[in-house]
């Protein structure tokens, strides 16, 4: 007999875990009233530990590392199940200096970069406009980051949605209200039970543990308005991804430019506001200028799922482990992480751990926030 998971969320940490769990022989159900489309459906889909890497956040570039490494390999395991492209492209990434004062912090992160190791090369103006000839003339300088790569999260989200199905994963199209280590509430106020209970709800993750004990983790939304441009102009369309200083530019093969992203901490709200698509559409023009000839296609909101220190939550939760897997507040790494946090789950419920699994989850482990309610 197959045992039982059931998958709460269905982003692109949920949807991982679900196909990859179905893939070890679990027979899964996923519970999402729209699996793929929130967050991870308005996200840029940058694979960039190197360029995201900051002072402070030696586990979160820990961690995006081995998961970028694991990526090639899931993404051809993923397509041959989907039998569909996942939209992974192997093309460098730059981050660039719009003037002097961008230059001078961008050399704080590139000895920061050098000082940890990280494959990273300082580049002159002339030099990034040979590499990159849509970039302006007039920027001053920058790094190039030739391991960090893209992926289309929305070709890479379809793709997990159909590798599911091939796997046989079940898709509950409801919310849960309440979830305990071995069953799921429903909104229509249905039960439903399994041997494995799995949380990946982003940014609101309260679960009920099965003495009656609410286990809440700090995780909250931080809003990042997003835009996607379409030009199939060489002239306007990057060949690599162009980061600056608050604003990135990732080229899609298929003429698609995205283009984000703001960081404002809203509450849960997704309004798209003219003053944020004005700053992002300015602040990349001035690093593309040909983006002008774009066509400007969508602006959404998503939310991020963020945590005291930026790293995820990942493991079970309540006294002595006792109760549900959670795997949430990937914050702005959710597509990044995806592999290495589905791999750290099946390690999870197949006891198969293995030692570097063991010293990621100690980084990511629930303990270090958890805090339990216990209801009248
Ligand atoms: N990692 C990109 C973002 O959060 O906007």
């Amino acid at each position: 007999m197959k045992y039982t998971v059931a998958v709460v969320g269905g982003g692109v940490i949920g949807l991982s875990i679900a196909w990859r769990t179905a893939a070890r022989g679990f027979s899964v159900t996923m519970y999402d009233p729209d699996p793929g489309h929130g967050a991870s459906w308005v996200a840029g889909g940058m694979l960039a530990p190197t360029a995201e890497a900051y002072h402070g956040e030696e586990g979160v570039l820990r961690f995006g590392l081995a998961s970028r490494a694991r990526y090639p390999s899931f993404v051809a395991e993923l397509e041959e199940d989907a039998g569909r492209d996942a939209g992974y492209t192997e093309q460098g990434t730059l981050l660039v200096a719009r003037d002097a004062d961008d230059a001078a912090e961008i050399r704080r992160l590139f000895d920061l970069q050098q000082a940890m190791g990280l494959p990273a090369e300082w580049r002159t103006s002339s030099e990034l406009r040979r590499l990159e000839p849509a970039l302006a003339r007039t920027v001053r300088g920058g790094v190039w980051m030739p391991l960090d790569h893209q992926v289309d999260n929305r070709r890479l989200i379809k793709a997990l949605c159909a590798a599911c199905s091939t796997r046989g994963v079940c898709f509950e199209r409801q919310s849960a209200v309440e979830v305990t280590s071995s069953s799921v509430r429903l909104s229509s106020g249905e039960l439903s039970r399994a041997d494995h209970v799995v949380v990946a709800t982003g940014a609101n993750p309260s679960v009920v543990m099965d003495d009656g004990a609410l286990v809440t983790l700090p995780v909250r939304p931080v809003k990042g308005q997003i835009l996607r441009l379409r030009s199939v102009a060489a002239a306007v369309c990057p060949s690599h991804t162009v980061r600056g200083l608050g604003i990135y530019v990732i080229p899609r093969s298929d003429g698609e430019i995205v283009v984000g992203a703001t960081s404002e901490e809203k509450g849960f709200d997704t309004t798209v506001t003219a003053g944020a698509v004005m700053d992002l559409l300015r602040d990349a023009w001035e690093l593309v200028p040909g983006i002008a000839e774009a066509e400007l296609v969508e602006a959404k909101a998503g939310l991020r799922p963020g945590t005291p220190d930026n790293l995820p939550i990942i493991g079970r939760v309540g006294c002595e482990g006792s109760g549900p897997i959670v795997a949430v507040g990937h914050y702005r790494h959710g597509i990044l992480f995806a592999p290495l946090t589905a791999e750290l789950v099946t390690g999870l419920l197949t006891d198969s751990s293995t030692s570097e699994h063991t010293e990621l989850l100690k980084l990511c482990e629930p303990a270090r926030f958890e805090a339990r309610e216990v209801r009248g």
